[in-house]
């Protein structure tokens, strides 16, 4: 069987973990300050924020913006249940735009359509680890003073126009579930250049208390702690954050091999007319958390029918992006939400295998057995 994704975790990470378990110091701690200033430094901003996934992330996102009841939000409708949700958290209202169906990122026309009195912030998602045009975004932000949060849990490692995605706007929210390009197990993070925020993060990761628990630990004075406000308990363990730090030192190269795999899908299929795969323009730099082709109309199988020869081949394949909307959660709120190019991208889009290291010979076989599939 050929599963979709596999994450690339060595020897090493395992023992970073199993130092780090033996160290005592297993919570968040000084492996999670480390693997903090690591990604400040690869990303290029002057603070990151560990947390424990990327929902936890928006919505410490959500909260720093001062988002609250009513007011809305624009976001993909085609994304990951977890983007409207950080949205609802705060019992701000979700407005779900179109996306491009070519980039799977959102179009900036009908964010533009979707903005009212109420609209407080975009939500930008990078789909799939393709970076959204964030320049054009930030300027629409801007004529309308509205905040801009990217939801980068795709698209750790991916760049726009020669800076890392995490580098371009004052809350950027990443992922590290194993079904992203790197991963802690699970866990996330947030970077950001603003003080204000990152103090803020801080406290409202873990409970709102004014001095955290290592702090305290090495202090030679007692210390106590107050609680400042309401917070959470939104850590990343040591033993989290010390598999990280591995990962995060072999990042561009996982990036550069995936690159690769994902250039050789392109040239299997750039010469099939109905086969649409994903637009990376000039200047934009995708990590290829997945790999992703919409079946134009024309195409001689269905989605689901192709899903299932492939799955018989013992090939794994999912189904494109989610809609949000279309969500039992959702369903009832949005029913008469017309967004019919995220629909159709959704219902006939497909996700092929890819994960480092991939074999010649699992390559050649996926290609093969999809082309024997779709040109019968
Ligand atoms: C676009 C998007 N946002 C948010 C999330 C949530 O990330 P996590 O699982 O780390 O909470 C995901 C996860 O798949 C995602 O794809």
């Amino acid at each position: 069987m050929i599963p979709i994704s596999k994450p690339f975790l060595t020897a090493e990470e395992a023992q970073q973990a199993y130092d780090t378990i033996l160290s005592g110091w297993i919570t968040q701690g000084p492996k999670v300050t480390e693997f903090e200033k690591n990604i400040a430094e690869y990303v290029g901003t002057k603070y990151a924020i560990a947390v424990s996934n990327c929902t936890t992330a928006l919505h410490l996102a959500m909260l720093v913006s001062e988002i609250s009841a009513g007011d809305e939000v624009i976001c993909p409708s085609l994304s990951y249940i977890a983007t409207a949700n950080a949205i609802k958290y705060v019992n701000a209202i979700p407005v779900f735009a179109e996306i491009n169906p070519l980039t799977y990122n959102l179009d900036i026309d009908d964010v533009e359509r979707k903005i009212t009195k109420k609209t407080k912030a975009i939500l930008l998602v990078h789909q799939i680890g393709m970076p959204a045009d964030i320049d054009e975004f930030s300027s629409l932000a801007k004529k309308y003073n509205l905040k801009i949060i990217e939801d980068a849990a795709c698209a750790v490692g991916s760049s726009y126009k020669g800076k890392k995605i995490g580098n371009h706007s004052d809350l950027v929210c990443f992922s590290l579930h194993p079904r992203k390009v790197i991963t802690t197990g699970d866990g996330g993070f947030i970077t950001t250049n603003r003080e204000d925020y990152y103090e803020r993060l801080k406290l409202l990761r873990q409970h709102g208390m004014s001095v955290n628990d290592r702090e305290r630990h090495v202090s030679k004075k007692v210390i106590f702690e107050n609680h400042l406000e309401i917070g959470y308990n939104y850590r990343l363990t040591d033993i989290q954050a010390s598999v990280g730090i591995k990962q995060l030192e072999k990042l561009d190269w996982i990036v550069s091999e995936r690159r690769k795999i994902a250039h050789k899908y392109h040239e299997a299929f750039k010469n099939i007319s109905y086969l649409k795969i994903p637009q990376e323009e000039n200047g934009y730099y995708s990590n290829y958390q997945s790999y992703s082709i919409y079946l134009e109309k024309n195409c001689p199988i269905s989605r689901n029918e192709l899903m299932q020869q492939m799955l018989n081949f013992g090939i794994a394949t999912r189904r494109g992006i989610m809609t949000i909307h279309r969500e039992i959660a959702y369903k009832k709120e949005f029913q008469n939400i017309s967004l019919p190019i995220t629909e159709n991208v959704s219902d006939n889009s497909i996700l092929l295998p890819l994960f480092v290291p991939m074999s010649e010979s699992d390559f050649d076989y996926i290609v093969s057995k999809f082309l024997e599939i779709i040109l019968k």
